[in-house]
């Protein structure tokens, strides 16, 4: 897989400044490949230390790392692929649902019964071949019934076969410059430049077109780029060739481009490591040049050398964050960063209106 470590150690976690999280939702918290049968490992979403493993019958599971006893990380202790033990006083638990199983220390004349005990266990799917976990708001309690929980996001797929790829990426900001960087079209023409998707001095004027979707917006189909190499390649199928783009909460951004029977659609999120530090997972499926060989190998490098390159630029912007600036943000090329933190206030305060009110038109050069 595609694993874009931050080479930058001067980037100390905690010299960034922190944002507020949306909880209540899915997020993918690791590859699901690298959670063997048997095995469990660790990784931090959202702020939360999170236990992740696969048991022998091939479930997966994330439980908060954190025994309930007294607090010792349960990743201290072991997991033989059906049950975690923790490490300090031998306390059992199943991993999907978080019960406990046993309490060694128990005597036949304790009445506690270890079953009313659970440790923190999260829903958990594979999707796309992440491992997604749902971090419930704070308070939420226990969930007892999933089918409760919003759909899992999943790359939308228009056939039977398809190719995929993905790039993962660490950025060493908090999640809104991670979507705001994402969603900004001026930055292409400065740190996209690259001979095989466009030159600097390609720059123009766009017209896009928005409208509201639930906790979101769209840049409503048109006609990609014809100033980008990939888009090029598109359109040797000689059929007209839409995209859409769409942004919602908490972290989501959409694409399809469609022509004809061939299509190519991904699914990138910037999902919070920590209240001050992001990842940036792009997903993409498609069955465009389906039977060529190496595609996915040269779309990988090829995506992989574009999110390089915003990575670089989110280090070094991130150099300039420590120092908590004031942000300015201009129109009409900032409007959706501007929707995004109205969207966000708004999610997490549960009061306001959807920043588009209708369809918008919006302009810049890029
Ligand atoms: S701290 Fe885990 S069993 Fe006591
Ligand atoms: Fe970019």
């Amino acid at each position: 897989m595609l694993r874009m470590k931050l080479r930058n150690d001067k980037l100390e976690p905690g010299t960034q400044p922190a944002t507020e999280l949306i909880f209540g939702e899915w997020y993918p918290a690791l590859r699901a490949d690298t959670l063997a049968r048997g095995k469990s490992t660790t990784a931090l979403l959202l702020g939360v230390p999170l236990l992740l493993g696969r048991k022998n019958d091939g479930s997966i599971f994330a439980m908060r790392d954190l025994c309930p006893h007294r607090g010792i990380p349960l990743s201290a202790g072991w997991f033989d692929g059906e049950t975690v033990q923790c490490r300090y006083h031998g306390w059992k638990f199943e991993p999907c649902g978080g019960q406990c199983t046993e309490i060694p220390s128990l005597t036949q004349i304790d009445t506690l019964e270890p079953s009313k005990i659970y440790a923190g266990a999260y829903p958990c799917r594979e999707v796309d071949g992440y491992a997604w976990v749902y971090l419930p708001e704070a308070g939420a309690g226990r969930i007892s019934d999933e089918t409760k929980l919003p759909p899992v996001p999943e790359i939308p797929k228009f056939s039977s076969k398809f190719r995929s790829a993905h790039i993962t990426a660490d950025l060493p900001c908090n999640v809104d410059h991670g979507i705001i960087g994402l969603m900004d079209p001026a930055h292409g023409p400065f740190v996209h430049q690259a001979w095989w998707w466009r030159s600097s001095a390609s720059i123009h004027e766009k017209t896009k077109h928005f409208e509201p979707v639930p906790d979101g917006f769209r840049m409503s189909s048109h006609a990609p780029s014809k100033n980008s190499a990939p888009y090029k390649l598109l359109g040797v199928y000689g059929q007209d060739v839409t995209t859409t783009i769409d942004f919602t909460l908490p972290n989501r951004r959409y694409e399809v481009i469609r022509a004809g029977e061939k299509w190519f659609a991904s699914l990138t999120t910037v999902t919070p490591v920590t209240p001050s530090s992001c990842r940036i997972d792009v997903m993409a499926c498609w069955n465009i040049f389906y039977n060529v060989p190496l595609v996915p190998t040269i779309a990988s490098y090829f995506g992989a050398k574009f999110v390089r390159q915003d990575q670089e630029t989110m280090v070094q912007q991130a150099e300039g964050l420590r120092y908590r600036p004031a942000m300015m943000l201009i129109d009409d090329a900032d409007k959706p960063a501007k929707w995004y933190f109205a969207l966000k206030q708004r999610r997490l305060t549960g009061k306001g209106e959807h920043p588009l009110q209708g369809p918008v038109e919006l302009h810049w050069r890029s």
